[in-house]
């Protein structure tokens, strides 16, 4: 199987290629390689939803990858702390109004919801590793969170457990090729008037490259 991961950080390329081949797609620095069985595309997503988007539909055109994967931080819409995680069971948009107008096209869903194979792989490696995590929403928009009142419309609005601003980006465009897909964040900030000041904490960031590239590398030998 080959495996598209889109990433947050040239950091986790760096510390994940030992063995591969870098090349620039796009205007998206992606690097292949072998991890246990099988072939990864590794890519630095981008921020937002037009980045994420057009790197998934990258990854599957070009690459021809057959499923993807995304870790990536996001703020928490839930009781899970930072450095948890949220296994993301479906995903959607925030910020797109009407909602119902997503689904006029194929695959005609509002949501999308993750491949239940790839999250129980992803689950079982959560919790090998003693990562603290949830299973929910993910709610993507063209936003960064960091104030109470938009967080709490936005979990009113879609019942997420945590924001961020590429999964459903990635979930959409996955789906609308058939291609399976796992999103995992893991929390950086509360999405609240602190979600500055946490997400820019270096520690934070330090133990999210620790968690992500560990959990690929899992991920990748276990498919
Ligand atoms: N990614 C990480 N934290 C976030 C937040 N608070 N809002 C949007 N995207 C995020």
């Amino acid at each position: 199987m080959k495996l598209g991961v889109l990433v947050a950080f040239d950091k986790e390329i760096d510390l994940l290629n030992l063995n591969g081949k870098e090349f620039c797609l796009g205007g998206c620095r992606m690097c292949s390689l072998t991890l246990g069985d099988n072939e990864v595309v590794l890519a630095l997503c981008g921020i937002g939803k037009a980045n994420a988007g057009a790197c998934t539909q990258l990854l599957i055109s070009d690459q021809h990858v057959d499923a993807v994967l995304n870790i990536g931080l996001a703020g928490s819409a839930c009781h899970i702390p930072i450095g948890g995680a949220v296994l993301v069971t479906e995903a959607t948009y925030h910020d797109l109004y009407p909602i119902d107008f997503v689904a006029e096209d194929y695959p005609n869903l509002t949501s999308f919801p993750a491949d239940k194979r790839l999250s129980d792989i992803a689950e079982k490696i959560l919790s090998d590793m003693g990562v603290v995590y949830t299973k929910g929403i993910v709610a993507t928009g063209d936003q960064f969170i960091s104030n109470s009142e938009t967080k709490q419309d936005i979990i009113s609005r879609t019942n997420c457990s945590a924001v961020e601003m590429e999964g459903c980006a990635i979930a959409h465009i996955a789906a609308k090729n058939d291609i399976p897909f796992c999103l995992v964040k893991i929390i950086s900030d509360s999405a609240d008037e602190e979600a500055e000041e946490q997400f820019h904490d270096t520690l934070t960031i330090a133990e999210y490259l620790d968690t992500s590239t560990n959990f690929i590398k899992r991920f990748a030998q276990a498919l």
